[in-house]
């Protein structure tokens, strides 16, 4: 008999344990209503991590991720660990987990649900239907590259160094992920850097044209300074279908993307690698949204990120593309009944459901889908 197919539970910090425990019920519910089982563990990442191990990735866990067939994590970081030295910090878990396991294609998709579009600071009209997808390069760039730290400057003052840094392959391979998605949406790639004043810039540009030239003449491809892009991106955002862009940009873009859609907590990601000996890529999926720590234990925090990571883990690690849809339609469908979570209120909208509720709803959405 086959095995299960595994899955590696990281909620982390501020909200991710409550939205993660909404997860954990459409978990079930796959289970109990379409034979779709994993093997779910847990563990620990981030601060919890710190607080329980004085690191925020144990070794362990790490072995752990690279084991499994993908891992869902919640979110990181908090005001109680600001003042951690820099490689214990929080973040430095979620660093680890992607530069070891590889995952150099991070996929943002900037989705509007008709339900939302009114509550965008943008007009209805250059929001509604949108669906863009960001594709951002994440194992390298300025958030790996050396030389960096801070050093005494022997002036009696200091120096802060990090360094953008990019290679032939780096650029290649997020790259083809960028044109082999655009494929299969509308066929369309924006490539976004500041080849005007960084090298680092310009290979990417170049390589990015070399891939498109001798792999995908078929698809559409672009190039748009990173400034440009952002302004862009609030201008009129449906010009774009697949966006693909570095490190730094492409964390950037992606924040200011999902706003677009309405609230932050409701961007899902997808981060990818090579794959592995079954066939399936190395994948880590997790919310957009951070740790929310002015929110946190207070039942507010939207879920749907997280849930709509799980679809995107469906869809992308499982092949299930159908279930995946299926996820997508109900979380559509509850917010088209007006169910809403505090930072889905218009000023006066009435009462917001808790994190609990929203995901019970969706649960119950579900329900009426077989
Ligand atoms: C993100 C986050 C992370 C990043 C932080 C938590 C390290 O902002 O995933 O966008 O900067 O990549
Ligand atoms: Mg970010």
């Amino acid at each position: 008999m086959m095995s299960n197919p595994s899955l590696l539970i990281l909620p982390g910090d501020g909200i991710g344990p409550e939205v993660m425990a909404e997860v954990r019920k459409i978990i079930d519910w796959f289970g109990a209503n379409r034979g779709i089982t994993f093997d779910v563990s847990e563990d620990l990442v981030g601060g919890a991590a710190y607080d329980a191990h004085g690191t925020p990735l144990h070794d362990d866990t790490m072995a752990k991720a690279q084991e499994v067939d993908a891992v869902l994590l919640g979110a990181v970081g908090g005001p109680k660990y600001d003042t951690l030295d820099f490689s214990v910090k929080p973040e430095r878990g979620l660093l680890r987990l992607r530069k070891e396991m590889d995952l150099y294609s991070n996929l943002r998709p900037a989705q509007c649900f008709d339900a939302l579009a009114d509550f965008s600071s943008l007009k209805r009209d250059v929001v509604a239907g949108l669906d863009i997808m960001i594709v951002r390069e994440l194992t390298s760039g300025v958030y790996f590259g050396e030389p960096r730290g801070i050093w005494d400057d022997n002036e009696g003052g200091r120096v802060g160094v990090n360094t953008q840094r990019y290679t032939t392959d780096e650029i290649r391979r997020v790259a083809r992920s960028a044109f082999e998605l655009a494929r299969r949406r509308n066929n369309k790639v924006c490539s976004m850097e500041k080849a005007n004043v960084m090298e680092s810039g310009i290979l990417w540009r170049e390589e990015v044209q070399w891939v498109h030239d001798n792999e995908y003449p078929d698809v559409e491809l672009s190039h748009m300074y990173a400034d440009n892009g952002a302004m862009q991106l609030v201008r009129w955002p449906k010009q774009f279908d697949v966006i693909v862009t570095d490190n730094l940009f492409g964390d950037l873009l992606s924040d200011c993307a999902a706003m677009l859609t309405g609230s932050l907590g409701m961007l899902p990601s997808a981060s990818l690698g090579a794959p592995m000996a079954n066939g399936r890529p190395k994948a880590l999926y997790e919310p957009v949204h951070g740790s929310a720590p002015d929110i946190a234990g207070q039942g507010k925090a939207n879920p749907i990120a997280c849930i709509l990571s799980f679809a995107m883990a469906l869809r992308y690690s499982f092949d299930l593309g159908a279930e995946a849809d299926r996820l997508e339609a109900a979380v559509q469908q509850v917010l088209a009944d007006g169910v809403r979570t505090a930072d889905l209120m218009q000023k006066d909208g009435g009462t917001p459901v808790t994190t609990a509720q929203m995901g019970d709803a969706v649960v119950a959405a579900l329900n009426t889908s077989i």
